[in-house]
């Protein structure tokens, strides 16, 4: 086991590691694929886990570039939808292409007369048979239970779905498309350099790991990064951790906000970045612990410690921001001495329903 670890100490650790890679493989043989035209008036996204973050992250991408409206559904609610047919194209997304729940759901959606898609990243794995087409992620083996490479690869497939979607269905320029498909060629670099950053995001854990509550914020795109930095800390630290869109703040959290509290703020220098400064101002003035996640260097003036994102494009912020939570919630849980490899009461995939 030691020599398949390479030299790190945890699988999770390499994983993270691996993502320039993973993404590097992902994004060629998704440009390999000729067969992505598509058309259709809805979008429907189940998921678990981890993979449900990677759908509600692409809700907004979806909606963004194709103005279409998209539902995502956890997989285990989605069999109490009634069943109704219509123009949609239900997209199912599930690393392992195992996991119960999420087979059931493409059953169902499969019978009601949608179009089915599926995200996985296991070849030939349950989920396949049960869908029309796959979008294969190739990120490789992920052994640590907790998702990291899968997680950014599903987050490309995502983008990459979303612009070809867009260009066959006519709702994209072909100067756009390249536009795109351009920028999508720089994530692993932008991982890689935030990678980088460990030793800084390390001296952060430290600096929060014996807090036994957080708060993770954002909005648009980064409110599903949020949830996906609660979870992974949840997971691996077992540190209660919330993942909260900022605008919500004020309808309830703010009454937990003591001093000390670690907030966790992503501030993507996006159309979400003032109103991002107004949500911290308001967890500062009670003494919140606040780190902001920005590439922009003004953010440091409003949180107490600002750690530098590398700038990305627009839609791109989410890549590098989950990275810095993966290693975030990974140094926390090693502080703490946790299996950070297999989390207590916890499954790599979750095979009953
Ligand atoms: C389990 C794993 C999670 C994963 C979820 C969904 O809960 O511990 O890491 O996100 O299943 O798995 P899937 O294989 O369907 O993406």
């Amino acid at each position: 086991e030691d020599a398949e670890k390479s030299g790190y100490p945890h699988f999770m650790l390499k994983e993270i590691f691996e993502q320039p890679r993973a993404l590097d493989s992902t994004l060629h043989s998704l440009l390999s694929r000729n067969d992505m035209d598509f058309d259709f008036e809805r979008v429907t996204i189940v998921a678990c886990g981890t993979s449900y973050h990677a759908g509600l992250v692409g809700k907004y991408l979806i909606e963004e570039l194709l103005q279409i409206p998209v539902d995502v559904y956890y997989a285990s609610e989605y069999r109490y939808r009634p069943d109704v047919v219509e123009d949609s194209l239900a997209i199912f997304i599930t690393q392992s292409g195992e996991t119960a729940d999420t087979i059931a759901a493409a059953r169902k959606a499969k019978v009601s007369g949608n179009e089915t898609l599926a995200i996985t990243n296991v070849v030939g794995s349950s989920i396949t048979s049960y869908v029309d087409r796959v979008l294969y992620t190739n990120a490789g083996p992920e052994i640590g239970v907790a998702a990291t490479k899968t997680f950014t690869a599903q987050l490309l497939a995502l983008e990459y779905f979303a612009i070809r979607a867009g260009e066959s269905m006519g709702k994209l320029s072909v100067s756009q498309v390249r536009n795109f498909i351009n920028s999508l060629r720089k994530i692993p670099l932008y991982v890689e350099n935030t990678l980088n950053l460990n030793d800084i995001i390390e001296k952060e854990a430290k600096k929060i790991y014996k807090n036994k509550d957080m708060f993770f914020i954002g909005r648009s795109m980064n409110y599903p990064i949020a949830l996906e930095g609660a979870l992974k800390m949840k997971e691996i630290s077992y540190i209660h951790a919330e993942g909260y869109p900022a605008g919500e703040l004020k309808h309830g959290p703010l009454a937990l906000i003591e001093e000390g509290i670690p907030v966790i703020a992503l501030v993507p220098e996006d159309i979400t970045y003032d109103k991002m400064l107004s949500n911290i101002k308001e967890v500062s003035a009670r003494n919140a612990y606040v780190i902001g996640v920005s590439s922009n260097m003004d953010v440091g003036k409003y949180v107490d410690t600002l750690i530098k994102v590398p700038e990305t494009e627009l839609y791109l912020s989410p890549f590098v921001n989950v990275v810095v939570l993966q290693l975030l919630a990974y140094h926390a849980a090693r502080l703490l001495g946790r299996d950070i490899d297999k989390p207590r009461n916890l499954a790599k995939s979750v095979t009953v329903e």
